[in-house]
């Protein structure tokens, strides 16, 4: 454990009773907010937040417990970042799934205080890309990914905020906001129209409207840019996410048997989460002119019912 840098971050980003800075008992270091407003945790692996607990509030976020936490792997549930391809690399299997932003160690740039949030900015040097993060902690959790093209051709690359959301049961749970769009099923690769059709009634080759869980769900949703809310019937709570620079959404729970695959997810734990990801994937893949910075953002509320 480096316990020099543990005391410089706590010296020069620490605001007391706000944020400090301490050792996960895994070794990696972790940031804890704790304000009138919120909960939170994040780590500099992976630029990952794991918690966010608004006041009065149940968690927002699902983490496994059984997520491994060292420096090689990424951290299961909360926000991974998926970056710069996500899935499997377009051409050699055996880069990491989802790139490399979740599983590289980000440096502290910044924090500030403003009036009831906490924000904190990370940075990540993955060539030919230079990228930020700025996590923004109040009653609502709002994070955003910075990237610039600090080379001189035009580059390509796809991403995702993969966040995994806690939900009282998955039976519980339905999602508005993404039945006029067509969508990738992952499972069969077979693209499908919107599922409501152009007079509004549910269409016959896809999830019906509102979307429900009743088996794996891998679908990436094309063309979304409106709002998406997550109702959970048992809790009594809508969550909504409000995005910006994003024209894909994946929405994925992995189901029975792909959770027993899973070695850092538990057997039941599919039933306590639903993963809705703010990501630009291929053919929404990002295009970035030399020295430009695009922004992917999400914002994450409660809404009460
Ligand atoms: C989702 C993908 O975004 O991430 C799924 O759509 C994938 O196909 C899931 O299984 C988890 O990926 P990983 O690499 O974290 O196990």
């Amino acid at each position: 454990m480096d316990l020099a840098l543990l005391e410089s971050l706590n010296d020069r980003f620490a605001f007391e009773n706000r944020l400090e800075f301490a050792f996960h008992e895994s070794g990696l270091i972790a940031g804890h907010v704790k304000t009138d407003q919120c909960l939170a945790e994040f780590f500099l692996h992976g630029a990952h937040v794991t918690q966010f607990v608004p006041q009065d509030e149940k968690p927002l976020l699902f983490m496994s417990s059984e997520s491994m936490f060292d420096s090689s792997n990424p951290i299961r549930g909360g926000i991974p970042i998926c970056f710069p391809w996500f899935g499997s690399h377009p051409s050699n299997f055996e880069m990491p799934s989802h790139g490399f932003a979740r599983i590289s160690g980000w440096e502290l740039v910044e924090t500030s205080w403003h009036g009831e949030s906490v924000q904190v900015e990370l940075a990540l040097k993955l060539a030919p890309f230079d990228l930020r993060y700025v996590m923004t902690f109040s009653s609502e959790l709002h994070v955003e990914l910075q990237i610039t093209n600090a080379s001189d051709e035009l580059q390509t690359c796809e991403t995702a905020l993969h966040t995994y959301f806690a939900v009282s049961n998955i039976a519980n749970v339905s999602l508005t906001g993404l039945e006029n769009d067509s969508f990738i099923d992952q499972l069969t690769r077979e693209k499908h129209p919107p599922s409501l059709d152009s007079n509004g009634l549910n269409g016959s080759n896809g999830p019906v409207h509102p979307i429900s869980f009743e088996k794996e769900t891998d679908l990436i949703y094309l063309e979304t840019s409106a709002a998406i809310q997550i109702h959970d019937s048992d809790w009594n709570r809508t969550i909504e996410i409000e995005k910006e620079g994003s024209l894909s959404t994946v929405v994925w729970n992995p189901w029975i048997a792909k959770s027993a695959r899973m070695p850092d997810f538990g057997n039941d734990e599919y039933q306590n989460m639903v993963c809705v990801e703010t990501a630009n994937i291929s053919p929404q893949h990002m295009l970035i002119q030399p020295n430009e910075l695009k922004r992917v953002a999400c914002r994450h509320s409660i809404l009460q019912k």
